[in-house]
């Protein structure tokens, strides 16, 4: 019995399923590892993009019993409440994710890789299936196939590829349309059979959804689009300045006014509000069931890829250990977070070791890498130089001429503040050369993590905000929203009481200023001319994801503050410009509702 015992307990230690990334295709004589590409330049790959199509309907259709389904990975995330390759948890929250804590940026990228690995090997087993004429390009594509990223900074509406209900395709059978994968992944049981509590509002769909309308029971996608559009030019800033201007991982600064944060609290942020303008009321929006989404995978592609871009401009900051304010699956509130903390349930091996913080530093060993990274081929000096050319190029295109004053513009000249200051597109940030201009503005927003039962944004104006709240997620005049990013009903997951403790975010405001600046209403950036601006225009309101405003009064810990500070712009593609320090430009919000002073 003793011997029976041993032998139960050797196999259970030996069955762990083990993350390493998809391990094909990498060239062994210069160690160039397949890309993750960007999701518009890959959906024209051809055989690699109907692979990717395939192996996620093929992941999609393996029941949901099975730890290996696209069930069963998404549920780690959050629901159901169960353990994950055996990784026991301490109940305290239904996922494993980590979120407000240090290793946010670190959790996500085994996550990612995971999924990667199961993706590819699908894709292996379905290449082989093609006809003869067309096997070998399938199997050569199906080697290399990694997971696409969504660039949403520079394309700040959902991908076609996530839009369509449908997709056309080329298959082991020739030509097909088939039900698009990343459109929506369809449940295989009822909220019982997958382990999601009856009240959750979103336990009885039966698929995916998007800005969900209760009454039409249907996505509004339109919607996500527009939340999106709307808060693009404040995206476009905090993705260029979180690259730029941020060097400490780790601070996670909720002293007040404590000025700046790290990188695994900025790119959090960011994060948060494309999961909010996706979701809306729907999946995305709450992380407890966002993992279900299949868009999820293109946006944290894209967030791990800013992550490991930053790593490489910043090779010498990783994390100093730090509380876990609010727990998870795994870890108590309380934690203390370090660089040799698990990140479960990830094992490196099929026995019971779990990855660390410090084992996922790199991407090398998980097989992939980003086009900006041919780090195989260049020093660490030359791989920071083009990441330096890459992100300027991209974000901060400025060695352009300044656009023009158009004729829209000048129409949209105004005595109401709302109309002089509103309607920027990305296309105009980046005309006025947003991320370049003298002084840099925004907004930071400190708030307990959990005031409410329920996620919630708070939207900044200039101006009046609209009538009707459900307007305003994509109001003309809207500078950008903050985004929560919590639980659809917070009592549900703590039903002992949510953890304590507040967290930290900013939104850009230069595009708004550099608006008003163009169109001859306010003199310069400066804050003599800015300041009395925002003590007359400057307004913020609150409401939930299901579009019931919210009154400032019941987030507790709300803080709003406004800073600005001066750069050198960049002048060279290769140099970064210089940020000076933080200027609390306190009398622009001390008038105001839970504005410092
Ligand atoms: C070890 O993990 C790999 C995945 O990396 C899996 O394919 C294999 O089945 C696992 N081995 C055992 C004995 O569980
Ligand atoms: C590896 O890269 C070298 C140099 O680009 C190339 O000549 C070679 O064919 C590659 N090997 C494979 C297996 O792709
Ligand atoms: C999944 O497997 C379970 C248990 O084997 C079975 O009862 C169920 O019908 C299967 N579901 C589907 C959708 O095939
Ligand atoms: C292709 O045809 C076979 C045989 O009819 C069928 O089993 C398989 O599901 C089809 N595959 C696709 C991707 O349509
Ligand atoms: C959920 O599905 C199970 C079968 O999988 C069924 O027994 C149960 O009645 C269903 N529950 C509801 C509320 O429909
Ligand atoms: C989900 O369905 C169950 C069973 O029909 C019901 O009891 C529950 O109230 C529903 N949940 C929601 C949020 O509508
Ligand atoms: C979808 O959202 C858009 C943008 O917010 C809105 O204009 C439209 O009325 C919505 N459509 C439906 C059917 O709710
Ligand atoms: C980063 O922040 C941590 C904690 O606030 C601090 O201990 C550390 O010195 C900072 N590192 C750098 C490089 O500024
Ligand atoms: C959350 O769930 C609890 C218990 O099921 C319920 O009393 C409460 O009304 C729900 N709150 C929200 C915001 O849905
Ligand atoms: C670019 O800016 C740097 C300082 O930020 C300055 O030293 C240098 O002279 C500038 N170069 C040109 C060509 O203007």
């Amino acid at each position: 019995m003793l011997l029976c015992l041993l032998l139960l307990m050797l196999a259970d230690t030996l069955t762990a399923f083990k993350v390493t990334g998809a391990m094909g295709g990498v060239n062994t004589t210069t160690g160039a590892r397949p890309l993750r590409y960007e999701i518009h330049k890959f959906a024209t790959s051809g055989p690699a993009f109907d692979l990717l199509i395939l192996s996620l309907m093929a992941f999609q259709a393996a029941n949901q019993s099975n730890p290996l389904s696209y069930f069963q990975i998404s549920g780690i995330h959050g629901y159901p409440q169960i353990p994950w390759d055996g990784v026991p948890g301490t109940g305290i929250y239904p996922g494993y994710c980590m979120h407000a804590a240090v290793p946010f940026p670190m959790w996500h990228r085994p996550y990612t890789a995971l999924f990667e690995q199961l993706l590819w090997t699908h894709a292996q087993d379905i290449a082989k299936t093609f006809p003869d004429a067309q096997r070998d390009q399938y199997q050569e594509a199906a080697l290399t196939l990694r997971l696409p990223y969504w660039d949403w900074a520079l394309y700040p509406s959902l991908p076609d590829v996530v839009t369509q209900t449908e997709i056309s395709i080329n298959t082991p059978n020739g030509s097909q349309t088939v039900t698009n994968p990343f459109y929506a992944y369809t449940f295989q049981s009822n909220a019982t059979g997958n382990g999601f509590p009856l009240s959750h509002p979103l336990a009885n769909l039966s698929t995916t959804v998007r800005w969900y309308n209760p009454g039409t029971g249907q996505s509004n996608q339109s919607a996500s689009n527009a939340a999106l559009k709307a808060n693009a030019p404040t995206i476009l800033s905090l993705t260029y300045q979180l690259l730029t201007a941020v060097s400490n991982y780790t601070t996670f600064s909720c002293t007040w006014p404590g000025g700046q944060s790290g990188i695994a609290n900025n790119i959090e942020g960011i994060h948060n509000s494309i999961h909010d303008s996706v979701g809306g009321f729907g999946h995305m929006e709450y992380p407890e069931l966002a993992g279900f989404d299949p868009v999820f995978w293109l946006h944290h592609a894209n967030v791990d890829r800013l992550v490991a871009m930053w790593q490489v401009l910043n090779p010498n900051s990783f994390i100093v250990p730090t509380v876990n304010a609010y727990g998870s699956y795994y870890e108590h509130p309380g934690f203390v977070d370090s660089a040799t903390s698990a990140l479960a349930p990830f094992h490196s091996n099929n026995g019971s070791t779990l990855f660390t913080v410090n084992g996922v530093r790199s991407i090398i060993p998980f097989g992939y890498s980003y086009p900006e990274l041919p780090d195989w081929e260049m020093d660490q000096e030359e791989l920071a130089t083009n990441v330096r050319s890459e992100v300027n190029a991209l974000y901060n295109p400025s060695m352009t001429a300044a656009g023009s004053r158009t004729a829209r513009d000048v129409e949209q000249r105004s005595a109401d503040i709302a109309d002089s200051f509103g309607h920027v597109t990305l296309e105009m940030a980046q005309n006025m050369r947003v991320n370049n201009l003298e002084r840099q503005w925004a907004i930071t927003v400190l708030v307990d993590r959990y005031p409410l039962d329920t996620s919630f944004l708070i939207d900044f104006f200039m101006g009046k905000a609209p009538d009707d709240v459900t307007s305003w997620a994509s109001a003309k005049n809207l500078i950008g929203s903050y985004a929560q990013f919590g639980p659809a009903n917070v009592s549900l997951l703590h039903p002992n009481g949510a953890p304590s403790g507040q967290v930290r975010s900013e939104i850009a405001m230069t595009h708004t200023l550099a608006a008003g600046v163009h169109r001859g209403v306010l003199k310069d950036l400066s804050p003599s001319s800015v300041v009395p601006m925002l003590r007359k225009g400057l307004n913020w309101r609150a409401r939930t994801a299901m579009g019931q405003e919210v009154p400032l009064s019941s987030l507790s810990g709300l803080v709003i503050s406004v800073y600005s500070r001066s750069i050198i712009p960049s002048n060279t593609t290769n140099h970064f410009p210089s940020y000076g320090p933080l200027r609390w430009e306190r009398s622009a919000t001390e008038s105001k509702p839970y504005g410092a002073s």
